[in-house]
């Protein structure tokens, strides 16, 4: 009401000003000065008055009032788990039914589990082919899961003792300094696993593997090895998947899925098993490629991206 007062005094002021042009030219001046103080002095009242007015507009807000009794609460998406800890839970699920305990690695480690207790010679190149990473106190971001197998083995070898077996599984976050692309990240998944007794062979482990496949899939799929290489196992082998037309595959292609083969005497050794007596078998493998399998994805990239759109699909 008051601005719209002030509007009219405005106008009114207005008009007057006009008849600056009636007035003698040497009152002018004067007249034009006390003219702008009178307007200047309304624009300012009714500055004033908007402000006030704006004021007055705003509830007050009381913050220690409950959620929802200022503004009403908006409507949020529940946070889900991320797809790959479904994945990796559904692949422990699958190695516990089959027998396995399991353990869980560390994310920072020593150069001894990493590579000395895994057999690896000092200044062996097989070192480089990891990529670790290494903090400045010299601790290494695990590069596999496999630097838990000295752990896995000291921890259960009583059981040997006992007439059993070790047989555990260790699902894992590892770290590379890779250079990234739709195949490769930095930041990945494993699962290994380990097994000893009295009597073990390859040809045990290829049942594990197939039955494995099968269930994670949901059907029987072809796998076959080719030789490999890593200082903790003799013989080593690759595994490779067949990826099926169903999966995405062109129906005759393989996937790389892990690496295995019989633990090395040396790394049994290492954890104060004598490996005249007992003989085992290991394997390791990516478990962001398994799933990129299951669901078809072709760039690993989006496991680590935050893409609410990705994430949401699951
Ligand atoms: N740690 C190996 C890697 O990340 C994979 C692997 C190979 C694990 C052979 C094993 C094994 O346990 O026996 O490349």
């Amino acid at each position: 009401m008051e601005i719209e007062k002030l509007k009219e005094e405005l106008k009114a002021l207005n008009k007057e000003y006009a008849k600056i042009k009636t007035i003698p030219v040497e009152e002018r001046k004067a007249f034009g000065v006390e003219m702008n103080k009178k307007k200047q002095a309304i624009l300012d009242k009714i500055k004033a008055a908007e402000e006030a007015a704006e004021d007055a507009n705003v509830e007050p807000l009381d913050i220690t009032a409950p959620a929802g009794f200022n503004a009403p609460i908006p409507e949020f998406k529940q946070g889900s788990k991320h797809p790959l800890m479904t994945e990796l839970d559904h692949v422990v699920d699958i190695y516990q039914a089959m027998g396995f305990n399991v353990m869980e690695p560390r994310q920072l480690d020593d150069e001894f589990h990493m590579f000395d207790s895994l057999n690896f010679s000092k200044g062996h190149p097989a070192r480089d082919g990891y990529d670790t990473f290494r903090t400045s106190e010299g601790f290494i971001p695990i590069a596999h899961t496999s630097a838990m197998q000295n752990r896995a083995l000291t921890t259960y070898k009583d059981r040997l003792e006992k007439g059993g077996q070790i047989a555990i599984v260790i699902p894992g976050r590892v770290f590379r300094n890779e250079d990234v692309d739709p195949t490769h990240e930095h930041t990945f998944y494993q699962c290994e696993g380990v097994y000893v007794a009295e009597k073990a062979n390859m040809g045990e482990l290829l049942g594990i593997f197939k039955n494995f496949f099968e269930t994670y899939y949901g059907q029987s799929l072809k796998i076959k090895t080719q030789p490999g290489y890593f200082p903790f196992t003799e013989p080593s082998f690759e595994l490779l998947v067949e990826k099926p037309k169903s999966l995405g595959g062109k129906g005759d292609g393989w996937l790389e899925l892990l690496g295995c083969g019989m633990i090395h005497p040396n790394v049994l050794k290492a954890a104060g098993i004598d490996p005249e007596k007992y003989k085992g078998f290991a394997w390791g493998g990516g478990i962001d490629r398994l799933v990129m399998m299951k669901y078809m994805l072709n760039d690993v990239r989006y496991f680590e991206s935050g893409k609410l759109d990705f994430l949401e699909e699951f």
